[in-house]
């Protein structure tokens, strides 16, 4: 089969598409036939080994996939050949095929195209993991989402949206703002054009938000955080521009917050069971239109590293998605 192979850690140009063998079942697993792969910005660092995780050489990168099960492991019942699925991989999702233990993978329902499955997990699923156990958000508080347009982003618009907080989005575009719009955000701040630490100031009268859904890092968490309520919950997302920030603890002391971590993919390890309540309320929400994927590009598989730069660029609107 095709692929893409990391055969170094470098910049995606270096990535490799070429034959590999077919993956075989082992026991407890099963053999996708991908459809759609979805890609994710973790991707982009796990190639330069950037990533929190280094795989051994070579590997497929590629996390989440949509495709159809060809082949059921021993002491796999509940799936069947044929099944259409989505499948979490960890790895191995840049490929026409790719072997995933039964556990991550989900039946997919007939409503949901495979782009869009392949691009409903990663990003909607650490959004809603991270605003339901992690943030308790209840209706009526202030949701901050930073990098709004963004792939887990806008996920959290629209879920913080369906839990019925106030969504205040930040992005860096008039466009990106207009997209975080379209997907139920309240209030709008252009972060390249004002102070975000003055507007959150202005835009939550003064009292700071209660929860912050915080993707990008560096002066942006350093804003959020002078902007937080009393009792609010600051998640650690991401760092999409680069920078960890180093934070000084005696902000939460003052004004009485917490600074939340989120990890989905340990989440899904250490909880499979919440796990899969939390896909089954997903895709029933998506099913019912409370939620939706905006894929903004479908690329072939030959061109990962196109998808690579583009997410990395920050020049996607929502997802980005590979078709073998
Ligand atoms: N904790 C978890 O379990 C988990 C799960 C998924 C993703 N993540 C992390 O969450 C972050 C966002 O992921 P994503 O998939 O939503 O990525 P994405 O689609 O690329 O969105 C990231 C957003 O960050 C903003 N940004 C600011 N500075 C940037 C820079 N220098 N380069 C690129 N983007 C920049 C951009 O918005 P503006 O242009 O509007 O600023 C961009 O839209 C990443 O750090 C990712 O690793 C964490």
């Amino acid at each position: 089969m095709k692929a893409i192979v990391c055969h170094e850690f470098a910049e995606p140009e270096k990535l490799a598409f070429e034959d590999v063998p077919d993956p075989q079942a082992k026991a407890g697993h099963v053999v996708v036939k991908v459809e759609a792969a979805g890609v994710n910005y973790p991707d982009g660092l796990l190639v330069q080994g950037l990533y929190q995780m280094k795989p051994p050489f070579p590997f497929i990168p590629g996390s989440e996939v949509a495709g159809v099960i060809t082949e059921v492991g021993e002491g796999v019942s509940h799936l069947k050949a044929g099944m259409r699925v989505i499948a979490l991989c960890m790895l191995g999702g840049y490929a026409e095929q790719v072997c995933v233990p039964a556990t991550h993978v989900l039946p997919l329902p007939d409503a949901i195209p495979d782009d869009e499955a392949a691009a409903l997990v990663t990003a909607h699923a650490t959004a809603h993991h991270a605003l339901k156990q992690r943030a308790n958000l209840q209706p009526g508080e202030t949701l901050v989402v930073t990098g709004a347009a963004g792939g887990t982003g806008l996920a959290a618009v629209q879920i913080g949206k369906q839990m019925g907080a106030k969504v205040i989005a930040v992005c860096s575009t008039a466009e990106k703002l207009e997209v975080a719009r379209q997907n139920g955000a309240d209030i709008l701040i252009n972060y390249t054009e004002k102070d975000l630490k003055t507007a959150l100031k202005e835009v939550t009268d003064g009292k700071g938000a209660d929860v912050v859904y915080e993707c990008v890092g560096g002066d942006t968490f350093h804003a959020c955080s002078r902007n937080m309520a009393w009792n609010g919950r600051l998640l650690v997302i991401g760092f999409a521009c680069g920078e960890i920030p180093e934070f000084p603890v005696n902000l939460a002391l003052v004004k009485g917050y917490s600074v939340v971590g989120v990890f989905w993919g340990s989440f899904t390890q250490h909880q499979p069971k919440e796990f899969a309540a939390n896909m089954k309320e997903l895709l029933t929400w998506y099913v019912e239109g409370k939620v939706k994927v905006i894929v903004d590009e479908a690329l072939p598989l030959s061109r990962a590293t196109d998808a690579l730069h583009k997410v990395m660029g920050r020049e996607v609107k929502g997802k980005m998605v590979l078709t073998p």
